[in-house]
Formats: C-alpha cells, structure tokens, sequence
C-alpha cells in the first residue's frame, strides 16, 4: 500500500521533470544543423570577409539545404552563385540600357558585364566539375578566379571615381564563393565519397 502511494508519487516527480524537457528538446536542442555547423567551421577558418550571417542565410533560403550533406551544400552554394550571376548580368543591362544622364562609368558596366558573362559560363563548368568530384583542384582555382572577378568589376568603378552600382552584387557573388572555397577545402580529402 505505501509503496502503491509512494511510487506514482515518484513516477510524477520523474515525469515532471522529463516532460518539460522533453517539450524543449525539439525545439532548442535541434539535431546539429548542418548549415549552422558548415557556416559556423567556415566563418572560423576562412577569411576575416567570411559572414557567418550571410553564409546562413542564404543557405536557409534554400529548404532543401536542410536536409543535404556537406557536398550537398558546396552545390547548392554554387547554384545560388550561378543564378546570381545570371541576374546581375540582367541588372547590368538594364542600366545599360537606360537612358538616363545621371554619371556613370559606361566602359566600367560593359567590362563587368563581360566579366559576368564568363563568370555564368564558368559557373557552369564548376557545377558539372563539382558533380563529377574528381578536379577539385581546378574547381578551387575557377571559384578564386569568380572571386577576383567580382572584385575586379567592383575596382573598376573606384578607379573611374565612381559609385558602383554593383557593390551588393558583387559581394554577394564573393561571399558564395568564400562558401563554396571553404566547402571543398572541407571536403577535398575525400570528394568523391561525398556523392
Ligand atoms: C548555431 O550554432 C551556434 C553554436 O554553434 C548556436 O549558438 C546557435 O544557436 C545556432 N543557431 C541556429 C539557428 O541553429
Ligand atoms: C576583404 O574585404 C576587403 C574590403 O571589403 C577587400 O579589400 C579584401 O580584398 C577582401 N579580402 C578577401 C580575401 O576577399
Ligand atoms: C544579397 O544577399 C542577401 C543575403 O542572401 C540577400 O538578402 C540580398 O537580396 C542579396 N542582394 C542581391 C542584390 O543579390
Ligand atoms: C540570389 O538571387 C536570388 C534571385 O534573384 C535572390 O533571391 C537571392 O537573394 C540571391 N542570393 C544571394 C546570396 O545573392
Ligand atoms: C536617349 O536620349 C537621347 C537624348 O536625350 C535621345 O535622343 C534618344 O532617343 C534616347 N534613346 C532612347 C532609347 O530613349
């Protein structure tokens, strides 16, 4: 009989202190995400430029990123890349196109335009290069040279005096770049068994 008393007595104290718990784990206590874990390790071994904040955001726009691995992600990087790219080479002519008297480096947007031109190109090579996991050696030295790019259309505008049109675009390709670079410096021991 007392033990019959003492023992739901107990099991409650226990449940009490498991459900509240239990309630918590979902939500605060997630399985490690894997983009929080991969912007986490880039933002703490790339370059100072490297943004934790834009690494996951851009990430976790894409829901499937989730629930990939870490190639995955690298691929995923670099088709944002790709459609950036794609975009900002719509951006570039249109302001070519438009017929407004406002100063502007002409000579720059067009050296952009064909740097962004190459850039999708390229991009293109580096999407089938990443699937095909063998050369990531080329793959690291294509994205190094996206990333000089973009730096390049935005010097351009400097030199000339000039305010760019283009910084958040730039940036923007740069930074996804800086992601795909830490990826494969991640995964390159192993590449292949990554897909
Ligand atoms: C990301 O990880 C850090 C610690 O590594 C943690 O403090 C933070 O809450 C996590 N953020 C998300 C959105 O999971
Ligand atoms: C970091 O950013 C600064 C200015 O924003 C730029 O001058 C520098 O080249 C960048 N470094 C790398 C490695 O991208
Ligand atoms: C740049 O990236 C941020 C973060 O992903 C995004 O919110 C913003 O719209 C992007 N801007 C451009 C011009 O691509
Ligand atoms: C890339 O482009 C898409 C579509 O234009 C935009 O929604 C997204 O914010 C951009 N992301 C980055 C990182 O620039
Ligand atoms: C651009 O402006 C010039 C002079 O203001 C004008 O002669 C020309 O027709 C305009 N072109 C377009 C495409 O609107």
């Amino acid at each position: 009989m007392r033990l019959s008393i003492i023992f739901p007595c107990s099991l409650l104290i226990i449940l009490s202190l498991l459900v509240p718990h239990q309630c918590i784990t979902p939500s605060e206590e997630k399985p490690v995400d894997i983009i929080n874990k991969t912007c986490n390790t880039c933002a703490s071994k790339a370059s100072s430029n490297f943004s934790y904040e834009f690494c996951y955001t851009s990430l976790d726009a894409i829901p499937v990123s989730h629930a990939t691995n870490l190639g995955g992600l690298g691929l995923i990087a670099l088709e944002l890349a790709l459609v950036n790219a794609t975009n900002t080479i719509s951006i570039i002519s249109n302001i070519l196109n438009k017929n407004d008297s406002s100063p502007r480096c002409n000579n720059c947007l067009v050296s952009c335009l064909e740097l962004y031109l190459d850039i999708s190109l390229r991009l293109e090579e580096c999407i089938d290069e990443f699937v095909s996991g063998k050369k990531h050696d080329i793959l690291y030295l294509w994205v190094s040279e996206i990333m000089q790019a973009t730096t390049i259309c935005e010097l351009g505008f400097k030199d000339d005096g000039k305010v760019s049109p283009l910084t958040k675009e730039n940036h923007n390709l740069s930074q996804l770049c800086g992601i795909v670079l830490c990826i494969i410096d991640l995964i390159s021991p192993h590449l292949n068994s990554w897909f």
